[in-house]
Order: C-alpha cells, then sequence, then structure tokens
C-alpha cells in the first residue's frame, strides 16, 4: 500500500523540475539510493518516460509501498525496488542496473553515520557511467556561507538524538567525492534552505 511521506509530498515538484533541467538527454538508466516510500520514484518516473528508475531501500519495510507506487506508474518505467545498504562493502556490485546514467539520494547522508555518506560516494564512483551524476538534496553545510537558522536547529537536534547524523559540509562531501573521481559539478540552492548538490563521474 502507498505510504505518503510529508516531507516527500512537499519537495518531489522541485526534485523533479531540477532533475529534467540538470539530466542530459541520453540519459537513460537512474538508480535512487535510499526511496523511502517510493513517491519521488513514481512522480520523476511519470515527467520522463524514457527514463528506468530503480527504486533502491535498505529498510525491506518500504518495499510494498515502492511496488505499490510502481504499480500505478503508467508508463512503466518505475522498476520493482531492490534492497541496497549503502554501508555494504560492494553494494555497487549487486544492484541493477549494471550501470547507472544518475544516482539520486534525497534526504539520507544527514541521518545517517558519515560511514553511510562515505560508502555512498564509494560506490556511486564505481557505478556511474563516465560523465554520469551524482545527485543529493538536503539540508547541507557550506563553510563560507552562513547557515540557516533552522538549519542550524535541525543539526543541534539530529545531533541529540545521534551525534553520529548530523548535516554534512559540502566541502567535506567533495573532498570524500574526489577519492572516486566525483567532481563536484554544481550546487544548486532550493527552497527551505536545502541544496541539490551534483556530482559528475570521471570515470573510473
Ligand atoms: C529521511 S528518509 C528519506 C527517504 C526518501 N529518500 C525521501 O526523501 O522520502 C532516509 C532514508 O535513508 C535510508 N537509509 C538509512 N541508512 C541507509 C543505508 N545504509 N543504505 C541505504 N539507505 C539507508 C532509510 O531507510 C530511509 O528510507
Amino acid at each position: 500500500m502507498k505510504q505518503v511521506a510529508p516531507a516527500a509530498q512537499r519537495n518531489m515538484d522541485i526534485v523533479r523540475d531540477r532533475l529534467l533541467e540538470i539530466v542530459p538527454e541520453t540519459a537513460r538508466d537512474v538508480l535512487e539510493i535510499s526511496a523511502g516510500t517510493g513517491q519521488h520514484g513514481a512522480h520523476c518516473a511519470r515527467a520522463m518516460p524514457r527514463w528506468r528508475w530503480w527504486p533502491t531501500e535498505v529498510d525491506r519495510e518500504m518495499f510494498a509501498s515502492i511496488a505499490a507506487y510502481a504499480a500505478d506508474t503508467p508508463s512503466g518505467n518505475l522498476m520493482q525496488p531492490q534492497e541496497l545498504d549503502v554501508t555494504d562493502e560492494a553494494w555497487e556490485a549487486g544492484s541493477q542496473p549494471h550501470r547507472a546514467d544518475v544516482i539520486v539520494n534525497i534526504n539520507m547522508i544527514h541521518i545517517t553515520p558519515w560511514q553511510a555518506c562515505a560508502g555512498l560516494l564509494r560506490g556511486a564512483g564505481r557505478k556511474l557511467n563516465p560523465g554520469g551524476l551524482l545527485v543529493f538534496y538536503g539540508p547541507f553545510r557550506q563553510r563560507h556561507v552562513q547557515t540557516a537558522d533552522s538549519n542550524e536547529a535541525f543539526d543541534d537536534w539530529l545531533k541529540t538524538r545521534d551525534p553520529a547524523h548530523g548535516l554534512r559540509f559540502v566541502e567535506d562531501v567533495a573532498a570524500e567525492a574526489s577519492r572516486h573521481k566525483l567532481s563536484l559539478s554544481e550546487i544548486l540552492p532550493v527552497p527551505a534552505n536545502n541544496l541539490i548538490v551534483v556530482f559528475r563521474s570521471e570515470g573510473l
């Protein structure tokens, strides 16, 4: 049965619209990491029938919701959910498609330990076709940009719940990404003090 996450409901139009702008015409396979309910996949797959959208989740309890969205996507290009844990050493070897043109990750790296971000970047470096894009959406910090009060408060709240969580610095993510031949390509401000941060694969 389809679940609805209010945050996904709020941001799915902007995610879809920015993806339509930044993803090149030639892209086909879009791998989503931490798909949650499946709302983003359904929304984006409908908007771009030539994409094959591959939703993945570490939490198998979300599979029924993702599958329900897939069944209700008339364009037929939202694939069945797959289990994927980015802290698994070789996740990129076990997930479909074999190579991706785009990897999308929405609202995950601030509510997981740094190890999850690092694992995502390591696998993305191997999984993306050369020139492929890794697209993060979520709240970030930047070293030379004042953090919004709402994001400071959110960061404090996250760290109170788990000191390993918290907003990531774009610069730290970029430094780790560069170890996997992923170069920072774009930083796009989006509503509610979130960012879309895009990396491009130089090919391993
Ligand atoms: C706040 S939810 C965001 C879900 C969805 N992207 C959205 O925006 O609605 C964070 C997600 O990260 C997933 N997650 C946590 N640890 C993960 C890991 N190690 N590998 C993959 N996904 C993970 C959770 O299962 C959860 O679905």
